[in-house]
């Protein structure tokens, strides 16, 4: 029998080529516990064990923060555990989170009375934490009336440069359509008005993935045979209002004082950004070097809300971010030429094993991760080093972050920020495990998610 051609025969090479490098891994069955062993040596610290929850899917179920569905960042509770063990410390602190997302860390700041500031380059997202964080005053009279009130009879285009017919089914479609043109035709000539409408505007960013024919989880992706009623949009975006109307009731009930607190996200690069305000608790979940793009997983409601316009400008705004090992390969070839600003004798060692090993393997995902790693902790020192600058004496920095494992060598992400911030000045206070993780290159290769804590003495 004629065996089946196939269009692309050294893909399936490349392919084979990669399960045989996992097959033959040095990494099989390894855990990040030997491999980081030496660092932590080296650091004088150990790694403590630690209980609470962290994942962000609790939120789900916490007032405010479950306004917008996403699933990266920690969950309110910890940050409230934060809050909890530094009350006696910290009279009233200041709270800073320099990769703000949804705003959890700012909203949980507020709901204690603790003035907040955040930065975040996602346009989507620092809309999302500022109307989370600055309409507790609203009447939700107002509200609930201005959302039935919303005309039906105006539509407004779909994205042009979307994909809108695969994501959306036409009938889905026609209804985001009049409500998205409902939304335009809301005045915001007044305060109250804008707070109204941004509240509305933030119902629909949070039900569009409910609405297509994707799902986030976390990453964006299509889900075969989901079945979307046409009626869709205007019953979720109507349950979604009510949830936030019944949320704004509860809070100006029981966290009046707190209303006019101060709480904001500057739509800025965290690496450059520096800060007027000092601070006594930075908390903060940085990306992590493998993780999740920030701009294409949130490209559906960034384009429907019109943050941004056409593919050049996601790809900027995803090239302003601190790397991670989805980034263009022009801006990591750029970096190649420039001279970087951070390195240790760990980050010297860690890059040259990495090359050899993508020599020796032959074919690796991308065989600029060298030069990937390099940019991450450049990226994360600049940061680092203006959350330093602006840190009160005796005020604690402490962020979440997970490890990784690239073409065979163990990067302990975690203690180099943490010998990063010692470089800096900072103590290491401690470091404990949040929960173990799996590499997705070496399935039975352990990873780790830690919390670190530094001090500035
Ligand atoms: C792990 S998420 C933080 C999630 C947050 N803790 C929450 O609960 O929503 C990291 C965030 O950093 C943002 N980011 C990445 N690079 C940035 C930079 N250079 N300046 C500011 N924000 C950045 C991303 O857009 C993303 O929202």
């Amino acid at each position: 029998m004629e065996s089946i051609r196939t269009l692309f025969p050294l893909e399936e090479g490349r392919i084979d080529a990669r399960k045989e490098n996992i097959l033959k891994s040095p990494k099989k069955n390894g855990s990040c516990e030997v491999d980081s062993a030496p660092y932590l040596e080296e650091l004088g610290v150990e790694i403590l064990e630690n209980e609470q929850p962290i994942q962000f899917t609790p939120n789900i179920n916490e007032h405010i923060h479950r306004w917008a569905p996403y699933v990266q960042g920690f969950s309110a509770i910890f940050v409230q555990n934060i809050f909890n063990k530094y009350k006696k410390e910290y009279d009233n602190p200041t709270v800073l989170d320099p990769f703000a997302g949804c705003g959890t860390v700012l909203v949980q700041s507020k709901l204690n009375g603790y003035k907040s500031i955040g930065t975040e380059l996602n346009p989507l997202l620092r809309f999302i934490a500022d109307t989370k964080l600055n309409c507790w005053d609203i009447s939700t009279t107002h509200l609930l009336k201005t959302c039935k009130s919303l005309r039906k009879d105006r539509m407004s285009p779909a994205p042009a440069f979307l994909k809108s017919s695969n994501q959306f089914n036409e009938n889905v479609m026609q209804n985001l359509k009049r409500i998205k043109g409902g939304l335009q035709a809301l005045s915001e000539k007044t305060e109250k008005q804008k707070k109204i409408k941004d509240l509305l505007k933030l119902a629909f960013s949070a039900i569009l993935v409910d609405c297509s024919n994707l799902k986030r989880s976390p990453c964006l992706g299509y889900v075969k045979n989901k079945v979307v009623n046409g009626s869709a949009p205007f019953v979720l975006f109507d349950r979604k209002v009510n949830e936030i109307a019944e949320d704004i009731k509860l809070i100006q009930a029981e966290y009046g004082d707190f209303i006019d607190v101060e709480g904001k996200v500057i739509l800025t690069n965290a690496m450059t950004f520096r800060h007027k305000n000092k601070f006594d608790l930075v908390i903060t979940s940085p990306p992590y070097m493998n993780g999740l793009d920030y701009v294409m997983n949130y490209k559906i409601e960034m384009v429907w809300l019109e943050f941004v316009n056409n593919q050049k400008e996601l790809k900027q705004i995803k090239d302003d971010m601190v790397v991670c090992d989805n980034v263009s390969k022009g801006l990591i070839a750029n970096f190649e030429k420039d001279t970087s600003t951070y390195t240790n004798n760990w980050l010297e060692s860690i890059k040259a094993d990495i090359k050899t090993n993508i020599v020796r393997r032959g074919a690796y995902r991308r065989t600029d991760m060298p030069y990937i790693v390099q940019k991450y902790f450049d990226d994360m020192f600049q940061v680092m080093k203006n959350i330093v600058i602006s840190l009160n004496k005796g005020g604690r920095f402490i962020l979440v972050v997970g490890d990784s494992l690239i073409a065979d060598v163990y990067v302990p992400t975690d203690l180099l920020l943490a010998k990063i911030g010692q470089d800096l000045g900072l103590e290491i206070e401690k470091i404990e495990k949040a929960r173990d993780r799996r590499s997705g290159q070496i399935r039975s290769y352990k990873l780790r998610e830690s919390i670190i804590t530094l001090i500035k003495r």
